[in-house]
């Protein structure tokens, strides 16, 4: 997988550490505070992604920051800050992709083997979500200078 050109605000790439050990294995790292622009409070996985028309995320958070990892597979991330969107195909650890705040993502094209790992700034927080597009919009349109 080749970096990914980030074209929307705040995301960007985290370059994982790699140990390349073949046959034996590859080693990611990607340590809070390093690589990952943020101090880690919660790490979740996503897998068992067996249908293939599943479509997750569809919100923004208003503050947590996020960098999301393709552990296995591949899937497809979109992104979309309220004025520019851009599609990012992911199939490796290699490369992270920040979800900063006020940016809309969406996971769709899942392959069957496909684990997606994401480390959060935060603990969970329900009412730190948008879920309606509409009012992303609304709410991004209210930030800008
Ligand atoms: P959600 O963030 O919407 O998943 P995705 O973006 O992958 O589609 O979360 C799905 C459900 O899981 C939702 O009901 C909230 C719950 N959840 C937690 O309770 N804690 C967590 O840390 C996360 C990420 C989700």
């Amino acid at each position: 997988m080749s970096e990914p050109v980030i074209k929307v605000a705040r995301s960007g790439v985290v370059a994982s550490q790699v140990f390349r050990d073949a046959p034996d294995g590859d080693l990611f790292i990607a340590e809070g505070l390093g690589a990952i622009p943020f101090d880690i409070k919660r790490v979740y996985f996503i897998n068992a992604l067996a249908n293939p028309n599943a479509v997750r995320g569809k919100h923004a958070h208003r503050r947590l920051e996020q960098v999301i990892f393709c552990v296995n597979g591949s899937f497809k991330l979109c992104l979309d800050d309220g004025e520019k969107t851009q599609g990012i195909q992911l199939s490796a650890p290699t490369y992270g992709v920040r979800l900063g705040p006020m940016l809309w993502h969406t996971m769709t094209e899942f392959s069957p083997d496909c684990v997606i790992a994401v480390v959060a700034s935060d603990h969970f927080d329900a009412a730190d979500y948008i879920r309606e597009y509409e009012l992303f919009r609304a709410e991004v349109a209210q930030s800008r200078p």
